[in-house]
């Protein structure tokens, strides 16, 4: 897909403390170097990553649902610039909608509580009969199954791998180098990054800026953070239908079964469903964003299909570490105690960035805050830029028991409403 274009040893040859080095090119990795080198020109961005010929990350599984009301308005209001941003790529964002459906009355007061959250974050969002609701989806929606719908005409599913390498396409347009290295960590001098270490070879940064966007890898290679950085790393299962012929019609919104903890999408040329309905499961990441197939996905997965009208044309069986495209498979992401990203300057690391635990729905938004706060480095900002230092800064859980932290994180798991809060 993409090619490396520069070695280890021609960026060590040109030292200079105006590069900024990005780990990670997945969509958080890509968005950060268009915009840095789009709105920074006399800063040299360089985005490292293990492989490029294709997403080994978490962008090149996810089915791209971006729903812009979040609980957290600092997430809404990510999301919605993060919109006007895919708006703008090529084959980037379909607007098909989100539909949000319950069939029980706490969830239908959820549901009035969202419409009501939405139209003051200035989102269209309105509320369905039954009958209303499964016309938009007939083939997922039994309308005697639910009570209400929720639905909001601005949503829409992103093609988060058409997104990544359009931005990495014209970051590179802009000056942007890439190489590949699989990198295992950092010397540090004097509290500033100085090498980065890699199985490439040692990679020198002394004066550069480092960011991690290193999605589900971040924690581990973080180490040298003096604060806890809790981004835990989850299982998934999605599952797909066999092929079929597209659908004619207006196309299906993303559905989300907001009591079940169960989503579906019209792919195109088959559906696809997933489900959060299991006990939240931590699994450190191997060399991709697959993990291993459990049985127990299995029973996850037949649960959350009862739900759909179409369900039973769903695949509910997979086995080994499946990568083929059609399967179920198991997704890894990551969670953090409070649902929200690190992204920022991390504190007792002079030149080292964190931009992770972000979804393909605020990439690019916070992508742009933080090429922001690489601009004015440290200094003022507006009011609204304060609230996400706050917000997302890297050293919020100062003093906290990892242990603590991690378990908070996997309650998020089960709780995309904030149901606790
Ligand atoms: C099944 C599933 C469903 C999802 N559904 C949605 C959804 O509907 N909506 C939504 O918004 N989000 C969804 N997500 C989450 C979303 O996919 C991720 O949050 C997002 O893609 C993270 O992007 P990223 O760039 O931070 O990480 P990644 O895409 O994981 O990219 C990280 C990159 O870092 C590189 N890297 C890591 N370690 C190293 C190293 N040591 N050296 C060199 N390179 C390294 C990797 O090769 C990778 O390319 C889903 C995820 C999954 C798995
Ligand atoms: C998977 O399920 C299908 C039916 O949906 C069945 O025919 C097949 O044997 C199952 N495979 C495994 C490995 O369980
Ligand atoms: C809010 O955002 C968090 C973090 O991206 C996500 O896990 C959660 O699912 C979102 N909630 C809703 C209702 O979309």
């Amino acid at each position: 897909m993409m090619a490396a274009t520069v070695q280890i040893s021609n960026v060590n040859e040109n030292p200079s403390s105006r590069r900024i080095f990005i780990i990670g090119a997945g969509i958080v990795g890509a968005s950060l170097a268009y915009f840095l080198s789009r709105e920074q020109p006399n800063r040299k961005v360089i985005v490292i990553d293990k492989c490029w010929d294709e997403l080994l990350g978490s962008t090149g599984h996810a089915p791209g649902f971006v729903g812009q009301l979040n609980e957290s308005s600092v997430l809404t209001n990510l999301a919605k610039d993060t919109v006007s941003e895919y708006l703008k790529v090529p084959g980037g964002f379909n607007v098909v909608g989100g539909l949000e459906l319950s069939s029980t009355d706490s969830g239908v007061e959820t549901l009035y509580r969202r419409r009501d959250l939405a139209l003051a974050a200035g989102l269209h969002a309105e509320i369905l009969s039954p009958g209303d609701a499964a016309s938009l989806a007939p083939d997922f929606i039994d309308a005697a199954s639910v009570k209400n719908g929720l639905h909001f005409s601005s949503d829409g599913t992103a093609n988060a791998q058409t997104i990544t390498s359009y931005y990495i396409q014209q970051a590179q347009l802009k000056g942007a180098k890439l190489v590949e290295a699989t990198v295992t960590g950092f010397d540090l001098k004097n509290g500033e990054i100085t090498v980065i270490q890699s199985l490439a070879g040692d990679i020198k940064t002394h004066g550069s800026t480092v960011v991690l966007a290193t999605g589900i890898w971040t924690s581990s290679l973080a180490s040298d953070v003096p604060s806890p950085v809790p981004i835990v790393p989850v299982a998934h299962p999605y599952t797909f239908t066999p092929p079929r012929p597209y659908r004619s019609g207006a196309p299906y919104p993303f559905i989300r079964w907001l009591d079940h903890h169960a989503y579906a999408r019209d792919h195109g040329d088959r559906d696809g469903m997933g489900s959060y309905d299991h006990p939240p499961l931590r699994l450190d990441a191997g060399q991709t964003a697959i993990g291993p197939w459990s049985s127990e996905f299995e029973t996850v997965l037949s649960k959350a299909s009862s739900h759909l009208k179409n369900g039973k044309e769903f695949l509910m069986n997979g086995s080994g570490n499946d990568r083929n495209k059609y399967k179920p498979f198991n997704g890894i992401f990551s969670v953090t105690p409070d649902n929200l990203p690190f992204a920022g300057k991390v504190s007792g690391v002079s030149n080292l960035w964190l931009c992770a635990a972000i979804w393909v729905t605020t990439a690019a938004g916070t992508a742009k805050f933080i090429t922001r706060e690489i601009l004015r480095d440290g200094d003022h900002a507006t009011p609204e830029d304060e609230e996400l230092r706050k917000a997302l800064s890297p050293f919020r859980f100062q003093g906290m028991e990892t242990y603590t932290l991690e378990s908070q994180a996997l309650a998020r798991y089960n709780d995309i409403y904030n149901r606790e809060v």
